[in-house]
């Protein structure tokens, strides 16, 4: 027999994961595997981070991180909460779906990197705020046109994230311009006539060190100080880019955003003085932090196999959740309607894919589970279903967001036919 006890779990979905009916419904009408999203969630999230904000800073910006996740119904639940929102791109699908959701372009910035010249007309005509990876963007930008504003992505010469595939900065980096080339990248335009500037950095994903941030933000407005003395210029903004943190495992503990930008706007005193409404806007690119921990991955256990290991088959795979696979990720994995069981058992939890990388988790202590039950992976609405793929020609799944509990389909699951369709391919006329 197993017994229930509560071991301090405490995800925010915890009572939607322990509804089994609920759940059980959504797999009949949707099928599995499904993404499913909570709306609330999202409001909370974007609305305990502006207030944090709101409460130290006079001039921010929230700019989500579209990269995360682009489902029109997801940021556009975001914008509504916190209409100030404006959004990070890095593609010009990013900028189109931005456009879409009618995110006003002044409050968009776009970072790409290795930015074709095509790419960059785009981003340029689209009134963003441009934010170049390297000089040499610079140099075909130019080709095109000048914007009246420009802002690059500095590269500190560190970096930091929750596991080094996600490091965004740092001597391994592809990312930024390095600091010992900053100012020379500011010089061109500079000459060029271009007056109004930003400067950007981002070094690293999931992040839940505090104090990281604090340094991290010394160092970028000690290179912006030293960028403005050297050139007589001033930053119109600064941005920090995204990397805040979110606890997927069940004994960290959330970041404190309240406390994390009192120290920030601190910073900002001992290098722009007390006068905040003078200091440059403030800008973050937040995407995990806004939408992790709102999805899930509904998913039914196919087959249990004993083998040389043991193993819990599921209907979703690599296909459908890429980042254990691709990083070794850890995902919680709750069984619908009794999150709170204890892990009897040590297993490897897969999917369907032809692929020995195919791992949902590894050696992972869960309950006893059969097959038939339903299984909840857990902090996917972030770079969740914007990895997914049709590996082994396995179509993409549906997703679902809830509001106060009632499902909203905002993505059927895609057909083989759909798969297809842009082939063009018809067996009587190629033959
Ligand atoms: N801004 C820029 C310029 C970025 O490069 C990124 C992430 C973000 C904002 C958002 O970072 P966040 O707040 O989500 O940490 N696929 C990986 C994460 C890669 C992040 C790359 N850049 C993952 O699944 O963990």
């Amino acid at each position: 027999m197993t017994v229930k006890v509560n071991r301090h779990k405490n995800h925010p979905l915890l009572p939607l994961i322990s509804d089994k009916e609920q759940l059980e419904s959504l797999a009949e009408k949707f099928g599995t595997p499904l993404y499913v999203y909570q709306a609330e969630r999202l409001q909370e999230n974007i609305k305990r981070l502006d207030s944090a904000l709101k409460q130290s800073i006079e001039n921010y910006r929230i700019c989500y991180a579209l990269k995360a996740n682009t489902n029109p119904h997801i940021v556009s639940t975001l914008f509504q909460s916190v209409p100030s929102m404006g959004a990070d791109c890095s593609s010009p699908g990013e900028l189109y779906i931005a456009q879409k959701v009618g995110i006003p372009p002044d409050a968009c910035i776009y970072t790409g990197n290795y930015e074709s010249s095509t790419e960059l007309e785009t981003a340029l005509n689209s009134g963003v705020h441009l934010n170049l990876d390297d000089i040499t963007s610079y140099k075909r930008l130019k080709k095109i046109g000048l914007p009246k504003e420009l802002s690059f992505r500095l590269n500190p010469g560190f970096g930091e994230g929750r596991f080094p595939a996600i490091v965004t900065a740092g001597h391994d980096a592809k990312f930024g311009v390095p600091r010992e080339k900053i100012i020379d990248a500011y010089r061109h335009p500079a000459e060029d006539g271009i007056k109004q500037f930003g400067l950007q950095c981002m070094t690293g994903s999931g992040n839940l060190k505090f104090d990281y941030f604090v340094q991290l933000l010394k160092t970028i407005l000690e290179i912006a100080s030293s960028i403005e003395r050297e050139l007589s210029l001033q930053f119109n903004y600064i941005s920090m880019g995204g990397g805040l943190g979110i606890p997927y495992k069940e004994e960290e503990e959330p970041l404190n955003v309240h406390e994390l930008f009192k120290e920030i706007s601190e910073v900002f005193v001992r290098y722009y003085g007390n006068t905040n409404s003078e200091w440059p806007t403030l800008i973050i690119e937040p995407g995990k932090y806004l939408v992790a921990d709102t999805g899930f991955v509904l998913s039914r256990v196919v087959g249990l196999k004993e083998s040389y290991k043991n193993f819990v088959g599921l209907d979703a795979g690599m296909n459908t959740l890429l980042r254990p696979a691709l990083y070794n990720a850890y995902h919680r994995i709750y069984k619908v309607g009794d999150p709170l069981l204890s892990p009897t058992h040590t297993v490897d939890v897969t999917g369907g894919i032809c692929e020995n990388t195919d791992r949902l988790a590894t050696d992972r202590l869960l309950p006893e589970i059969s097959e038939g039950d339903l299984v909840a992976i857990m902090d996917a609405g972030a770079y969740g279903f914007v990895m997914s793929n049709q590996y082994n020609t396995r179509p993409r799944p549906a997703e679902v967001l809830l509001i106060n509990g009632a499902p909203k389909l905002i993505r059927q699951s895609e057909s083989l036919d759909d798969i297809f369709r842009l082939c063009n391919w018809d067996r009587d006329t190629e033959a």
